[in-house]
């Protein structure tokens, strides 16, 4: 037996898109239910510290865009990217409006040509965030903490029509509703080292997949260049105040690889990080330059401070970390997916934003825009749930001691540089792995990081380029089309 519930708009995640659209949602007059497998400040907006990059102002939108594009390298939607930006503001005013402090300054991180991103408390600006939604959430929506969502339920006609969920003591739970908003967040536990949190594991893509839904160019995985060993972040913003990167003979190096230097986008730091790390044996961030570290980047001094580093009085040692998923399953410029009933919104979803390479702090901007973006479309294109007298679900597991495994063959096939020998390699050892059924979520985590890795190797083996944040030793180049990889249950297709 199990219990049922009933709700309007099911949204499945708390980050900054799943509270936000909970937000937005409520004052439709719609129920909405909020469910979560861990607390409902949880997740990777509660990690984040680079703010939130609206732009300056309608006048800087043309400039955010050519950022954006830039670093996106071919991939990212122009038409997507100016609307987000530009309904942006919107929600920057309504913030401000529900009563949201912003810092004065506006802060310079990387890719970006110009101090924009706006932070709120120094670098916690992401927990700030998510406490300031949840807090104004309180009463006004249905929350369920602890319940893991291990299925979608699909009508006759195949449309989402609301979710299974184990509850905090497994026991199963029937979730019935007209339409589904996935805000699950990304995969960043695929790898050894990453600066997400442990249940960043890729639920919502299998989720989506299993329901039918186009996963898009999952293959595309951001690392940050600069984390300490245990995969702590050191923002970019750092070095948009000054901190250098030196190489273990001391020298100062990235305006070797591009003329922005340490502020160059992303992929390009990364690329250059690790490329000194082979060559010098090691890479160190100097932040003595970032004045008055300690009360401008709390959460950077405290990382240094817990690895018995002092970044006051020498450069700390760093090296990239998996950070952020581009791509994922594929969405409209409304969250949209390819599976009617089912939206998606953040980092879970691939708008088009991001492109190959994402500019910092375009996440938080996405999660808010399509956050409400997806929970108001879903609203207004509420349907009557179809008939479904769906059995409960078969759940698959994986042994939880097996994700370290995951991860080591996903870091030493998928990181910075890839090359079609590991990444063959890596999917053949994928497929050694055999799941059980199981009402343990850590394990049902398990099963779905290995589900993702296997479709973030198969949609690297067929990006035969290197664009962004992907780059293929054995295919150096970009390639004269720019392309996304979708993958469904049973199909791979390169979509010009
Ligand atoms: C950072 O603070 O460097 C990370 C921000 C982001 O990933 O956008």
């Amino acid at each position: 037996m199990f219990e049922e519930i009933e709700t309007d708009l099911l949204i499945i995640g708390s980050g900054v898109a799943g509270a936000y659209g909970a937000l937005l949602a409520s004052s439709m007059g719609a129920r909405v239910m909020l469910v979560t497998k861990t607390e409902l400040v949880s997740g990777s907006t509660q990690w984040a510290q680079g703010g939130i990059a609206f732009p300056d102002g309608r006048d800087d939108i043309p400039s955010h865009l050519e950022d954006t594009l830039r670093a996106g390298r071919g991939l990212s939607d122009p038409t997507v990217t100016r609307e987000i930006l530009g309904e942006s503001l919107e929600h920057l005013a309504l913030l401000k409006e529900l009563g949201m402090d912003f810092d004065p300054e506006l802060a310079l991180e990387g890719g970006h040509s110009r101090p924009r991103v706006k932070h709120i408390g120094g670098d916690r600006s992401g927990l700030f965030l998510l406490k300031f939604l949840h807090s104004k959430l309180i009463g006004r929506i249905t929350s369920l903490e602890r319940h893991f969502v291990v299925g979608l339920r699909a009508a006759e006609d195949e449309s989402v029509m609301g979710a299974w969920a184990f509850g905090p003591n497994q026991e199963l739970i029937k979730i019935t509703a007209a339409s589904v908003v996935l805000a699950t967040g990304g995969s960043g536990q695929l790898f050894s080292v990453t600066t997400n949190p442990p249940e960043a594991t890729g639920d919502g893509i299998v989720l989506a997949l299993k329901a039918g839904a186009t996963i898009r160019n999952i293959e595309l995985a951001q690392f940050h260049p600069t984390a300490l060993m245990d995969g702590s972040l050191i923002s970019e913003a750092c070095r948009g105040e000054g901190a250098i990167l030196l190489n273990k003979n001391g020298e100062r190096f990235m305006t070797r690889y591009d003329p922005l230097g340490e502020l160059a986008p992303r992929d390009v730091v990364a690329r250059a990080v690790i490329n000194e790390e082979r060559s010098s044996g090691g890479v160190f961030l100097d932040l003595r330059p970032v004045g008055d570290l300690a009360n401008s980047f709390p959460t950077v001094y405290a990382s240094c401070v817990d690895l018995g580093l002092n970044p006051l009085s020498s450069p700390v040692p760093i090296s990239p970390a998996a950070h952020y998923q581009m791509g994922g399953v594929s969405t409209d410029s409304h969250g949209r997916t390819t599976v009617a009933g089912l939206f998606a919104a953040g980092e879970v979803a691939s708008t088009g934003l991001h492109g190959a390479n994402r500019l910092a702090s375009n996440s938080l901007l996405e999660g808010l825009v399509m956050g409400a973006r997806a929970a108001r479309t879903a609203l207004k294109e509420l349907e009557v749930p179809g008939h479904c007298d769906d059995a409960p679900p078969f759940v698959g597991g994986l042994d939880l001691y097996l994700r370290p495994q995951i991860q080591q063959i996903m870091t030493s096939c998928a990181s910075v540089l890839r090359n079609g020998v590991e990444i063959q390699d890596g999917r053949r050892r994928l497929n050694l792995f055999e799941s059980f059924e199981t009402s343990l979520p850590s394990e049902v985590e398990t099963l779905n990081l290995l589900e993702v890795g296997k479709l973030v190797l198969s949609g690297a083996l067929a990006r035969q380029e290197s664009r962004g944040a992907h780059y293929r030793e054995d295919f150096d180049h970009l390639s004269s089309i720019a392309f996304h990889v979708d993958q469904t249950k049973d199909s791979i297709s390169l979509v010009p």
